[in-house]
């Protein structure tokens, strides 16, 4: 099975996971990339409410060759961070089964995850969420293997 993980990553929290659940899955990766690096903290948050289009990078994996792909987001006003929705809206349409996972700060991850489930269109094979202080003392390690096996076993 071929599996992707894609992330975008501003500050590493969710880098840190994507690459520990890349290892686990045995899957390629790919990070995204956009333009917020320059805007503070409240522009982000103004966009995000505003649903304003983050620009990204083309994708560098084409994730119609994958049989999953494993999409994961810092939390940003409770929601997906904006460069995580336009990935998703440009590429939802090439998953075959999809799953998400998002690191955050202490509210509103249930909320994104199921938000990106719902723009995907299609029940998750699994979703995960990590605060960010567990990713900085590597308790998120063990959630990670399980939630690797979760999603492997659902596509048996
Ligand atoms: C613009 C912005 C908005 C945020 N909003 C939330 C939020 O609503 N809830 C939350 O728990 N954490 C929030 N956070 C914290 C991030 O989700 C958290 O630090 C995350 O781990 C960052 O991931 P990264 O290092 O991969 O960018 C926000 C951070 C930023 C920059």
């Amino acid at each position: 099975m071929k599996s992707l993980v894609a992330f975008y990553s501003r500050t590493g929290n969710t880098r840190i996971v994507a690459e520990a659940l890349a290892g686990a899955l045995g899957a390629d990766i790919e990070a995204i990339v956009s333009d917020t690096q320059g805007k503070g903290m409240s522009q982000l948050v103004l966009q995000t409410l505003l649903r304003t289009r983050a620009r990204i990078a083309p994708p560098k994996n084409d994730a119609s060759l994958y049989d999953l792909v494993v999409v994961g987001t810092p939390v940003w006003a409770r929601n997906m961070s904006g460069p995580v929705r336009t990935y998703l809206e440009q590429n939802k349409n090439k998953f075959k089964s999809v799953a998400f996972f998002c690191t955050y700060g202490g509210s509103g991850s249930e909320k994104a995850l199921k938000t990106m489930e719902k723009l995907c269109g299609s029940p998750a094979a699994g979703k995960l969420d990590i605060l960010e202080g567990d990713v900085k003392s590597t308790e998120y390690a063990a959630d990670v293997k399980r939630f690797a096996a979760k999603i492997l076993e659902s596509q048996h």
